[in-house]
């Protein structure tokens, strides 16, 4: 099956490829391609879910084919659940400045209050709007006090998850992939597909 990757990012199209492939599944008759370079969706969604099914919905209109599209980000408990939708646009600039913002606010919250989790919603929609799945999973953590690490992207060096004492950017990535908010989700709708046939 052809599917449409919601996403101009080559980058995440690879990486999508490689936690399908990783994990089992049979993607010999999946064809991941970009979504077209009109595609430009507004995110005006409140929720990582809504984000992802009009970045999906707008993808799979322009391409004609069903669209999958994810939308994530990291929502810190001890602000009450910021940066969440807005996690890519929290501070201006490039990631490190919106790492530097967070780690700045957080700067007198103790270690027990430091919880987080990253979240990743993904939709899967044909070309006449049609959800056929939806499914939002979460990565649970907490914030360090300093960066570590150099992997990974966005505030994985500052994002330590539950049950580990390295941040998601000092985990290999085959490692990340295997319990992250995305390799979660996605392996969810890879399974939905294969169940109903796609
Ligand atoms: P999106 O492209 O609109 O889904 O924005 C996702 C944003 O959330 C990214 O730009 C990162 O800032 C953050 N984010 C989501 N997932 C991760 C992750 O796995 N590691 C680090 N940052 C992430």
């Amino acid at each position: 099956m052809k599917l449409c990757l919601a996403t101009k990012n080559p980058g995440k199209l690879k990486e999508l490829i490689k936690i399908a492939e990783e994990f089992g599944r049979d993607v010999s008759g999946l064809e991941l391609v970009l979504a077209p370079a009109e595609f430009n969706p507004e995110e005006t969604g409140k929720t990582f879910l809504e984000n992802a099914i009009i970045k999906a919905t707008e993808a799979a209109k322009l391409s004609g084919l069903t669209a999958v599209a994810d939308d994530s980000g990291l929502c810190v408990d001890a602000l009450d659940g910021r940066p969440g939708v807005l996690s890519a646009r929290y501070a201006e600039g490039d990631d490190a400045k919106g790492r530097a913002k967070l780690l700045a606010e957080l700067k007198d919250i103790p270690t027990e209050k430091r919880t987080a989790a990253f979240v990743c919603a993904m939709a899967l929609v044909e070309p006449n709007g049609n959800i056929v799945f939806q499914v939002q999973k979460d990565w649970k953590g907490s914030i360090g006090v300093s960066e570590r690490g150099t992997n990974g992207f966005g505030y994985d060096p500052i994002f330590i998850p539950d049950g580990l004492t390295i941040t998601s950017a000092e985990m290999p990535t085959d490692d990340k992939n295997r319990i992250s908010h995305r390799g979660q989700a996605w392996r969810e709708v890879l399974a939905s597909m294969e169940s109903k046939n796609l």
